[in-house]
């Protein structure tokens, strides 16, 4: 080996990794239409249950998704997560499958299920969880009007 071309390990590191779990979070927004409607129940009981939010015609909402990882950061690149990659994943398993669609009829993953916040929150999760490679998915958090959220940790989580 020659003093000109140094091998990576004959070099001391100049990177001092910081040990310590890091909780990192990606925002996105999307908007999507649902009705809230139990088949297997009389339609009074559905009215009474959901009220507005049982319109036969749908309604929407503009839902801002929060999804936190947690993880020690890397030692090489100092992130616990890429978020541009949480980004992408994001991106690929949840907007583009619902942005602007109907989470009653549009969503193969919604089918059969009432699109609570709740069971978004838990249905998104899933979705999420297998593509989470590095560090542990945290929280989706959903938020579905101003004063309304839902949060899932996965399991009992709580
Ligand atoms: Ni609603």
């Amino acid at each position: 080996m020659s003093l000109t071309d140094p091998s990576p390990q004959s070099k001391e590191p100049t990177v001092r990794p910081l040990r310590g779990e890091v909780l990192v979070t990606r925002r996105v927004q999307f908007c999507a239409a649902h009705r809230l409607t139990n088949p297997d129940m009389p339609e009074s009981w559905n009215l009474d249950k959901y009220g507005l939010c049982n319109n036969h015609h749908w309604h929407g909402h503009n839902y801002i998704l929060e999804v936190s990882v947690v993880g020690e950061p890397d030692p090489e690149t100092g992130y616990t997560f890429d978020l541009g990659d949480l980004k992408t994943i994001i991106r690929e398993e949840i907007v583009e499958k619902c942005d602007h669609k109907n989470f009653n009829c549009d969503v193969d993953f919604m089918k059969g299920i009432i699109p609570t916040t709740e069971n978004l929150v838990i249905a998104f999760w899933n979705q999420l969880e297998p593509r989470i490679k590095h560090g542990r998915l945290f929280s989706v958090r959903l938020r579905e009007t101003e004063n309304n959220s839902a949060e899932y940790r996965g399991g009992a989580g709580f």
